[in-house]
């Protein structure tokens, strides 16, 4: 099947964990034809996803760029535009999480971390996108929901219920201008994120799942590739939970 990926544009946000989602999705839409721009917060880790992609004969830049930062964010819109002269798919992958912690000793500087980069950063972004996207009657915006309900995690749960609604509202605005919108749930995985997970949280979620192994990278790559592709052109606003609990 052609996913109509080849020559196309892809921002990813958060593309610089070396053990993230961002940098197996880069690597999944580069093998269908993409060029990548790959952004994050970590500039030295974007530079070693792009470098990685381009070795391997893929357009590919990186960006240094912090999502919460609309005037950085609207920067690197305007080099990507320059690069490539269109963006047709954003993957609103950058995400982050304070310390695993009942929900009365979180701090403000917590509830901060996890409410502005998972839920301002995407919107900002999607934002400074979308404008271009609609001028050109096309575009496709994966947003990154995530773990809800999770003791310990509460702040950063309502941030991710909170990208569902906003997707299902930003969908229904868009579609009619040729952008569609969706979100991805991805499993729990053994990514920068939960790095500083216990063992036995891992260890438990493992058991749990029907295939006794956590989410990877390459699970969730091609799950993007289609929210990304042609062939999703009739599925929008809707939440894919990527999951084997
Ligand atoms: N790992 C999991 O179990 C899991 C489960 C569900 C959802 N997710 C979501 O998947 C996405 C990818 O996370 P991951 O698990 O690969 O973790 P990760 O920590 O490996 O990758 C996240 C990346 O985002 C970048 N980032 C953080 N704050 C940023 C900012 N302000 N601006 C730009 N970049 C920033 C980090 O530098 C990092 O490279 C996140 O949205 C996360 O919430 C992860």
């Amino acid at each position: 099947m052609d996913l109509g990926l080849q020559g196309k544009t892809a921002v990813v946000t958060g593309a610089g964990s070396r053990i993230g989602y961002g940098r197996g999705i880069a690597r999944t839409l580069a093998a269908e034809g993409c060029h990548i721009v790959a952004v994050d917060i970590d500039g030295e880790g974007a530079r070693e996803t792009a470098a990685e992609l381009e070795k391997s004969g893929h357009a590919a830049l990186a960006v240094a760029a912090d999502v919460t930062d609309r005037a950085a964010v609207d920067a690197m819109v305007a080099e990507t535009l320059e690069r490539f002269g269109q963006i047709h798919i954003l993957v609103n992958n950058a995400g982050a999480s304070s310390k695993l912690k009942p929900f009365v000793e979180m701090t403000r500087t917590d509830w901060d971390l996890d409410i502005q980069v998972n839920l301002y950063g995407q919107m900002n972004v999607a934002q400074a996108v979308l404008p271009h996207m609609i001028e050109r009657r096309y575009g496709r915006i994966i947003n990154f929901s995530g773990g809800r309900g999770i003791p310990n995690i509460s702040i950063y749960g309502a941030a991710k219920a909170g990208i569902i609604a906003f997707t299902e509202a930003l969908a229904r605005e868009v579609a009619q201008h040729g952008v569609i919108v969706n979100a991805i749930g991805p499993g729990l995985g053994e990514t920068g994120l939960v790095a500083h997970a216990p063992r036995e949280f891992l260890e438990a979620n493992r058991q749990r799942s029907m295939v006794k192994r956590l989410c990877t990278p390459e699970d969730v790559g091609p799950v993007v590739a289609f929210l990304a592709s042609d062939v999703c052109s009739y599925m929008a606003g809707q939440l894919i939970h990527l999951s084997t609990f």
